[in-house]
C-alpha cells in the first residue's frame, strides 16, 4: 500500500515540471511519515513504555493516577539504568519521584535514590529557586562531644543533597552570643526551603548557658550528640593538646591529684568533658530527651552506614547515605565517604582526625575506667542506650 502510493507520486512528479517543487514536499512528507510510523518503530516505543508501566502498576497501583511523565521511574526495574539516565536528563522528574516515594512510603532503589539531581537544583536555583535561596538559622546542631567524631559526622552529612552545613565551628551560643542572631544567620550557607541547615560546635555540650539560648532561638531545634568512650575521648583530647602545644605535662600529672590514681582531677577539662551524664542533665532541663539524637562514636567508625541511617531518620531526611557510601582507608583504619556510588575514591578526613594516641600505663587506664563507670551507667539509664563502654 505504501509502496503504491510512493510509485504514483513519483510518476506524476516526472511528467509535470511545475509540480516538482510540490512533489518534493509531498515526497519528503510521505517518507517522513513512513519512517517515523513504521510498525517496527512504533511497536518498539510502545513496548518500552508498556513494559515499564505494567511493572510499575503491578507494584504501585496508585501510580496510575499520577503524572504520566513519571511512569518511567521504577523502583527495582531491571531497565533501571535507562530510566535513571532519563531521569537524570530530565532532572525535574527525580525530585517528583522522591516526593512521591516519600508520600507512598516506598523506597527507591539505592542507585535511583543516589542519583544526583544537579540539573534540578541548577534549574531550581536559576529559575524560581534563586529567589528562594537564603541564609537560614540552623534547624539542627551537632552539640558535641569534642573528639567524639563530630567532624566525621558533619562531613558525612554534607554529602546529602538536602543538607547544607557550615565549614568552621560558629561558636555562637558559647562565645559570640552577644553578636546576635543576624550575625549567626550570616555564617550559615544559603539554602532552598526544603534543605536542612546544620552546624557543629562541640563545646556547646559542656557550656551551661547554651541549651536555654538554643531554645530561645527555636525550641524545635534538633540536637545531635556524638559520644565515645570517655576514656579514649580523654586520651584523644590529650593527644590533640600534645600536637598543638608540643611538649606538655604528662597525662598523669594533670589527670590525678598529687599523682594519686584514686583522686581524679575533675577540674581538668579533658576529664570533665567525659562526665556526659552531668552535661546531659543540664540539656534535659530545657529539651526533652526525644529531641536529642545520640550517635555511637565507635560505631560511626566501624559501621558508619548504620549510624548515618539513624541520623538521617532523626533529622527527617530521606535515606541517601548508606553503607555503600563508605570505603575503608586500610592504612588509617577509618572510613572515608564517597559522594556518589560510582566514585572509586572516598573523601577522608585530614591528618588531625584519627591521630595515633600515646600509650599510657595500664594502671592509668584502669583508674580512668573505674572513675567513669558509675557516670556511664547513669548516662545509659538516662538515654536508655547501652554504649557498652567497659
Ligand atoms: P582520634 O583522632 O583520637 O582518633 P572530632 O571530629 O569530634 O574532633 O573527633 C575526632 C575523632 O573522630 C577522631 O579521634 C577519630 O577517632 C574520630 N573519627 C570518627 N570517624 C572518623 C573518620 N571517618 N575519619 C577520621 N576520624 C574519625
Amino acid at each position: 500500500m505504501r509502496g503504491l502510493t510512493l510509485n504514483r507520486t513519483a510518476r506524476i512528479c516526472r511528467k509535470k515540471a511545475w509540480s516538482h517543487v510540490l512533489c518534493a514536499g509531498v515526497l519528503i512528507f510521505t517518507l517522513s511519515v513512513f519512517t517515523f510510523n513504521t510498525p517496527f518503530l512504533s511497536q518498539a516505543g510502545k513496548t518500552a513504555s508498556k513494559y515499564s508501566e505494567e511493572l510499575l502498576y503491578s507494584k504501585f497501583p496508585d501510580f496510575r493516577h499520577h503524572n504520566r511523565n513519571l511512569r518511567n521511574i521504577l523502583p527495582n526495574d531491571n531497565a533501571q539504568f535507562h530510566r535513571l539516565k532519563h531521569i537524570q536528563r530530565t532532572g525535574k522528574s527525580l525530585n517528583k519521584a522522591h516526593r512521591l516515594a516519600a508520600n507512598w512510603n516506598i523506597t527507591l532503589t539505592s542507585e535511583l535514590s543516589q542519583a544526583e539531581v544537579p540539573k534540578e537544583s541548577e534549574e531550581e536555583s536559576s529559575v524560581e529557586g534563586e529567589s528562594l535561596k537564603k541564609r537560614r538559622l540552623p534547624q539542627a546542631i551537632i552539640i558535641g562531644v569534642k573528639k567524639g567524631g563530630t567532624r566525621a559526622l558533619l562531613e558525612f552529612l554534607r554529602v546529602h543533597p538536602d543538607v547544607k552545613a557550615t565549614g568552621p565551628e560558629p561558636h555562637f551560643f558559647d562565645k559570640h552570643y552577644q553578636k546576635g542572631l543576624d550575625w549567626y544567620r550570616n555564617l550559615m550557607p544559603e539554602t532552598l526551603p526544603h534543605q536542612l541547615t546544620i552546624e557543629k560546635t562541640p563545646s556547646y555540650f559542656i557550656t551551661k548557658e547554651v541549651p536555654a539560648r538554643i531554645c530561645r532561638m527555636s525550641n524545635s531545634t534538633k540536637l545531635v550528640l556524638v559520644v565515645r568512650d570517655p576514656v579514649t575521648r580523654a586520651i584523644s583530647d590529650y593527644t590533640q593538646i600534645l600536637s598543638k602545644h608540643g611538649k606538655s605535662k604528662s597525662f598523669q600529672s594533670s589527670a590525678f591529684i598529687r599523682n594519686d590514681t584514686t583522686k581524679i582531677n575533675t577540674s581538668w577539662i579533658v576529664i570533665r568533658i567525659g562526665l556526659y551524664v552531668k552535661h546531659l542533665e543540664n540539656w534535659l532541663s530545657v529539651f526533652p530527651l526525644k529531641q536529642i539524637h545520640f550517635v555511637h562514636g565507635e560505631n560511626l567508625v566501624t559501621n558508619p552506614g548504620e549510624e548515618m541511617r539513624k541520623v538521617q531518620t532523626f533529622l527527617g531526611l530521606r535515606t541517601f547515605i548508606t553503607e555503600d557510601n563508605f570505603i575503608l582507608n586500610k592504612t588509617r583504619g577509618f572510613p572515608c565517604i564517597k559522594k556518589t556510588m560510582s566514585s572509586k575514591r572516598g573523601h577522608c578526613l585530614d591528618e588531625s582526625k584519627g591521630r595515633k594516641h600515646p600509650i599510657l600505663p595500664e594502671s592509668v587506664i584502669a583508674a580512668l575506667r573505674r572513675f567513669y563507670r558509675p557516670f556511664n551507667a547513669k548516662f545509659y539509664r538516662l538515654t536508655n542506650i547501652n554504649f557498652h563502654w567497659t
